[in-house]
């Protein structure tokens, strides 16, 4: 097998990984030889679906707005499961990173005097969200990437799908990749590594997120024994297009578009009277469901799906053609619909998992639930639970998060590559990817029946039936058993394409192993919160319960099953309040 050296290692290509590559670059002067190292082509990542835009207190002042109320906007949309601290240095770094981009080349929309936009989005007392029309994940991504191949210093491993994170005693050591165009194996090895592989919205079967967002960072921190965190925390947003679940914006709202029900009625007004439809997303996805079961929903002939009404007809076509222009292409390709003269059907559909790797407030990534982080291992973005969105995230948090912690990682590792040497430890390095090598070899001449495809259909079903917007305690346990059988299903898959070159059939086993290990994780730790706070809302147990739960669940891979355990809530200012829009 070849040993490829680098001095850093990056692997996920989306907006976070793509800034903590350019970072650990700018930061080195240029001395590192760094791998990012992406399983798509690394301008496919998911980061280009992102739409509505980036938040950030550009001009301090303007509309009384200001880091404080940035921070405190955060916190409350997070139902105060957010850490205090973390936010804080979210709300902090953000302006500077949309002012980065904007120097790398990201055509962020300009009001009539050159200043940089902001819109209206959920949750935001103010407009506080910078956006290049409703392209801005692509915006970015173009920028970075036109950055990360200028430089030198950095490698873009394209298709090389990473099965195996290995560690010895608390200390990174290097990935186990196949690379796709030959199915060759590689040990990948470095001294320093971040994971920022995104989230794994993909567990459901309605979801906004892109085929590739199945978590794959995320479960092999969890193989490697690290600790995950609130998972049970999934975002569904609101408008996703039926029957596609493609992403209609939050900035459709923002822009002035109204929800509507069968009755023609703006219903947000019966559960969000101050801020309408753009109260947070938890809150209007639980309105949507709550009018659908009232039976105000309407119902799509093919799929069968229920939905509600977008309503953008009473919008000056100019908003549409300069700020939402891709809501009017979706729309058209998709259900040769035109949205100025047209009502759009929408419904809560997975999108954003609050959950993930969990780390310390640099984004080095934790031992424990509590202690120690691990030598030369970060995670950023999506994929990392630094804690910043709590329960529910507000929209176009999650750029700045991509942001301001893939510069965080990117400088942390650059400094940390700077200081340490290799660890001469190849003979246990090659020991543990032969043994990788043996359970892929396995999955392909193995004489299996599962059918993994089937497996993951039933995978998908179980969440969306179970651990949607509504939960219940009976639903959360037949879903942990469901899941676990599905789980023990795993060990006979049978890829059906034995060969080596571009084995799409073996990517989707690798796929469904990491998806099916993070839905278990999912709904293992839901149904343990017997309190409703975020996106967790469970019927029994309709309120908030700062007394008992004020806490993060931690989830970890145990001898006898996974261990959870609980670690409190951050809270520096802002004590938790009834939370009300
Ligand atoms: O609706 C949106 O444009 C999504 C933004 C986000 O998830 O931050």
């Amino acid at each position: 097998m070849d040993i490829i050296e680098y001095d850093a290692l990056i692997l996920g290509s989306g907006i976070a990984g793509m800034t903590a590559a350019l970072h650990a670059e700018l930061e080195s002067g240029g001395r590192l030889h760094i791998a990012l190292v992406s399983k798509t082509h690394a301008m496919r990542s998911h980061s280009v679906a992102a739409e509505g835009g980036i938040s950030g207190v550009l001009y301090p002042g303007q509309n009384a707005d200001s880091e404080e109320l940035h921070a405190y906007d955060t916190v409350k949309g997070s139902d105060y499961l957010a850490d205090q601290d973390a936010v804080e240095r979210l709300v902090r770094s953000a302006p500077r990173e949309i002012k980065f981009f904007e120097h790398i080349g990201v055509p962020w929309n300009r009001d009539a005097h050159g200043r940089i936009s902001e819109r209206a989005f959920g949750g935001m007392s103010v407009p506080r969200t910078a956006f290049a029309a409703d392209k801005t994940g692509f915006f970015m991504m173009r920028a970075l990437y036109d950055e990360i191949t200028a430089h030198k210093g950095i490698e873009v491993l394209h298709e090389h799908l990473v099965t195996s994170l290995i560690m010895d005693r608390g200390r990174f050591l290097g990935l186990y990749a196949i690379d796709m165009a030959t199915g060759k194996p590689l040990l990948l090895r470095a001294r320093a590594c971040v994971i920022a592989t995104g989230g794994f919205a993909r567990v459901y079967g309605f979801t906004t997120t892109s085929y590739s967002s199945t978590g794959d960072g995320i479960a092999l921190a969890y193989e490697a024994g690290l600790p995950l965190k609130d998972m049970e925390f999934v975002q569904f947003h609101p408008t996703a297009l039926v029957p596609s679940g493609i992403l209609i914006t939050e900035a459709a709202r923002g822009e002035g578009g109204y929800l509507v029900n069968s009755e023609g009625k703006r219903f947000m007004a019966d559960y969000a009277r101050s801020k309408m439809e753009l109260a947070p997303r938890d809150i209007i996805s639980r309105a949507i469901i709550s009018e659908i079961g009232a039976g105000r929903g309407m119902k799509h002939r093919e799929s069968g799906l229920d939905y509600v009404n977008l309503d953008l007809r009473h919008l000056d076509s100019r908003i549409i053609d300069e700020r939402l222009p891709m809501i009017r292409d979706i729309t058209n390709k998709m259900l040769h619909l035109d949205p100025g003269r047209e009502l759009i059907p929408v419904r809560p559909a997975a999108h954003f998992t609050m959950g993930g790797i969990h780390t310390d407030i640099d984004g080095r990534v934790m031992l424990g639930p509590a202690g120690r982080a691990a030598s030369g291992l970060w995670a950023a973005g999506e994929c990392a639970c630094v804690s910043v969105h709590g329960a529910n995230r507000l929209g176009s948090n999650s750029l700045s998060q991509c942001a301001v912690w893939g510069r965080i990682v990117g400088e942390g590792i650059a400094r940390y590559a700077a200081r340490h040497h290799a660890v001469e430890e190849v003979r246990m390095l090659k020991k543990r990817a032969e043994a990788e090598e043996g359970r892929i070899n396995g999955m392909l001449e193995g004489d299996g029946h599962e059918d993994p495809y089937a497996i993951m259909g039933a995978m998908r079903l179980t969440m969306d039936r179970y651990l949607y917007v509504y939960r219940t305690r009976s639903g959360m346990a037949r879903a942990v058993k469901e899941l676990r059988a599905l789980r023990s299903r795993l060990r006979n898959i049978r890829v059906k394409d034995r060969g080596r070159i571009y084995n799409s059939n073996l990517k989707d086993a690798i796929e469904l192993w990491n998806l099916l290990h993070l839905a278990c994780a999912v709904a293992e730790s839901a149904v343990r919160r017997k309190e409703s706070r975020g996106a967790h809302f469970v019927l029994e147990h309709p309120e908030r319960d700062d007394r008992k739960w004020l806490e993060h669940t931690v989830i970890m891979k145990g001898l006898g099953g996974n261990r959870v355990s609980y670690i409190p809530v951050r809270v520096s200012k802002w004590k938790p309040e009834k939370r009300v829009y």
